[in-house]
């Protein structure tokens, strides 16, 4: 409670014992199931009835996953798109394609999803860490220090919802030599200057997970304008071999005689899929709208730092990262904030600390810094072809990502705001930032 006896409790603070901005909880995030309706579920249904959920053969095919494909390559502008199973399942797949494994190092950047350095780990790969700018990406300033002979390639992730700067690093990568893989797990619909993202490097991947801007769940997407690297992805994704237009495999390519790891998309996700895809640009649309009403709202406040954006028009907005001047005030105004009302519960991550950020984080993810294998003999980190690869994964190892971890703030921002909502935000942050304690500079 608050001891200041003066201010009123509607004026004060609710950690400090005021009224909060609200009660209700925020609506919670997952973009992509708060535009689902009736026809979402026509799709399954008319799936099910077909009794035909594989791919390629089935009672009365419907071809949903070759449609969902050619209506995805079509919206992000590629020529091929993959659909498979998950995000994970989609980076294994692209760096199969491209021939990562032992021997090979994969830039990574600090700011990621585990499933980034899992999937070069499971290949044989090395993961190497690189340092974020104030766009929370990929710092292209300074990635060419990390690109050595060992280097196969570059993963740049456009994180939470925005993208990253993916012009500066494809130069880079193309000057070097080294291929550039784009993960848009967190920005399905993201443009550049009006270019879509995963169409800047030599391939790129999506996620359809639940939390992600258009879902089905599970799913994922690999997209490239490479004959030759998106056949290597279908043999990858699938029995290791081609198929033909009816789906009966073939085996005369003797460079398509690969391993598969089946993680083939089955027809009821991807029903899902194609309903969802016309619908993201509405979803994003509204979700970009919340959020840069409020980072104009908060433009009153030099105080706050707000992230840079590489190209406000085609951010994804689903979330907003805002930075304090340090460590201790981006701790109050999160535990402000989320005592003026500003949380979901029980579930969520609506409002967190990035330092609470989980496995997005290098340094949160313990079988990375402590170089674990699944086979308990060292695979990959102890094979020949990988002696002298990698480097550090401490905290340590990125001082600029470990510094902006340390001051910032996450917010989600739900596809389904009320202007109500949007307003109470806006008040929340306005209390919490009024306040003497994170407004002095
Ligand atoms: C950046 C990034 N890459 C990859 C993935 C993996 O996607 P999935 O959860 O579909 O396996 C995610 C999922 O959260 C992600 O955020």
């Amino acid at each position: 409670m608050s001891d200041n006896k003066t201010v009123s409790p509607e004026s004060s603070l609710a950690i400090d014992g005021g009224q909060p901005v609200r009660t209700a909880p925020l609506p919670l995030e997952f973009p992509g199931v708060h535009h689902m309706d009736e026809e979402e579920v026509e799709a399954v249904v008319q799936v099910l009835r077909s009794r035909s959920l594989f791919r390629y053969y089935g009672i009365e095919p419907q071809k949903q996953v070759e449609q969902f494909e050619a209506d995805f390559a079509k919206f992000i502008g590629v020529r091929h798109a993959l659909a498979v199973s998950s995000g994970t399942g989609a980076l294994h797949v692209a760096l199969g394609a491209l021939g990562v494994g032992p021997g090979k190092e994969v830039i990574i950047p600090a700011y990621l999803w585990v499933a980034v350095a899992s999937a070069v780990v499971n290949n044989g790969g090395i993961p190497v860490l690189a340092d974020i700018d104030s766009s929370f990406c990929l710092d292209p300033s300074k990635l060419g220090q990390y690109i050595t002979d060992k280097t196969a390639g570059v993963v740049l992730i456009h994180m939470s919802g925005a993208p990253g700067n993916a012009s500066a690093v494809r130069d880079i990568t193309r000057d070097k030599g080294v291929f550039l893989l784009e993960d848009c797990a967190q920005c399905a619909g993201g443009r550049i200057n009006g270019q879509s993202v995963g169409t800047f490097g030599n391939m790129a991947i999506f996620s359809f997970q639940m939390n992600k801007n258009m879902t089905a769940g599970e799913g994922g997407c690999v997209v490239t304008n490479d004959v030759r690297l998106y056949r290597r992805a279908f043999a990858c994704h699938d029995l290791g071999y081609a198929r033909d237009e009816n789906g009966r495999l073939q085996f005369e390519d003797p460079e398509l005689c690969l391993w598969g790891r089946g993680y083939r998309l089955d027809e009821l996700r991807a029903a899902v899929l194609r309903v969802q895809l016309r619908k993201l640009p509405a979803i994003i649309g509204r979700m970009r709208a919340s959020k840069y009403r409020i980072r104009a709202a908060l433009a009153e406040f030099p105080q706050v730092q707000l992230r840079t954006i590489v190209d406000p028009a085609g951010d994804t907005g689903c979330f907003l990262i805002t930075t304090y001047r340090d460590q201790a005030t981006a701790a109050r105004v999160n535990a402000a904030l989320r005592a003026e009302g500003l949380v979901t519960w029980p579930q969520g991550i609506s409002n967190v600390l990035m330092t609470q950020w989980g496995l997005h984080l290098y340094y949160n993810i313990p079988s990375l810094v402590g170089r674990t294998s699944v086979d308990g003999r060292g695979f990959p980190w102890s094979l020949p072809a990988n002696t002298g690869l990698g480097g550090q994964y401490a905290k340590g190892s990125c001082p600029v990502a470990d510094d902006l971890f340390s001051r910032s703030v996450l917010l989600a921002i739900p596809s389904c705001l009320t202007e109500k909502d949007e307003d109470d935000i806006i008040a929340g942050f306005r209390k919490v930032l009024r306040e003497p304690r994170t407004n002095t500079d």
